[in-house]
């Protein structure tokens, strides 16, 4: 199997590029931070604090949970429910980088997308994918920016989806939070993989970005043959 796992902080261009990747390469595209998310909003759903070890241990361990690809688009399912527009809020973001710090939830993770990752040619998107995950990925990338470009970004998106209420400023601290939680957490952190390749994306176009990963995915595959 095939797997290209691309990591960074949020707001680097990973989502974009790993869907451009899988529609250019015809392998699937799975964005494992949409599992944290869906985690986080069963929390926030039962009340139950977003760093309670004891609780989401538990909350993990029975979690109705599903991925499903509906037109090669991922869905997350929660309790049956399509949840997909619904973990995409600040208050989830926040609380996915909450889940992410404790070891019972990213266990679990890290087991779904290993099992994913057997059956699938696929790229994988995330924080821990190279470094944890999928240690023998076929090529691994992480990819940064600056913490402006990367708020700028996101901050996009949010309006673009309709969001209210929000300044660049909110954004800005929301993922310099995310950054410290994500980098400093004992299991699994942000980091890059030590045969990573990074690129920094802050001045590059999406396509500069995809072209790049797309030369070392071939050169990757050549030096196999
Ligand atoms: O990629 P994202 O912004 O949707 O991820 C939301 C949070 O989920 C992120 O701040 C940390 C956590 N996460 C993680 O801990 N490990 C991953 N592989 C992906 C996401």
């Amino acid at each position: 199997m095939i797997s290209i796992a691309i990591d960074g902080p949020a707001g680097a261009g990973k989502s974009t590029v790993a869907k451009a990747i899988s529609k250019k390469l015809g392998i699937i595209y799975l964005d494992t931070g949409a599992m944290y998310r869906t985690v986080a909003l069963k929390a926030i759903k039962e009340n139950v604090d977003s760093l309670d070890r004891e609780k989401l241990s538990n909350i993990v361990k029975n979690i109705n949970m599903e991925i499903r690809f509906i037109d090669n688009q991922q869905h997350m399912f929660l309790d049956n429910e399509d949840v997909t527009e619904k973990i995409r809020t600040p208050e989830v973001s926040i609380g996915a980088s909450n889940v992410g710090t404790i070891p019972e939830v990213r266990l679990k993770m890290a087991e779904l997308q290993r099992k994913f990752a057997e059956k699938h040619n696929v790229v994988m998107e995330g924080r821990d994918i190279g470094s944890f995950v999928l240690p023998n990925a076929t090529l691994k990338i992480f990819l940064t920016a600056t913490l402006e470009k990367r708020a700028e970004r996101r901050y996009k998106e949010l309006i673009e989806k309709g969001t209210t209420g929000i300044s660049m400023e909110d954004v800005k601290r929301d993922i310099e939070y995310r950054d410290k939680n994500d980098s400093s957490r004992s299991l699994a952190p942000l980091i890059k993989a030590p045969d990573a390749i990074e690129i920094e994306t802050t001045n590059l176009t999406v396509e500069e970005v995809v072209d790049k990963i797309i030369y070392n995915m071939s050169q990757r595959i050549a030096s196999f043959k």
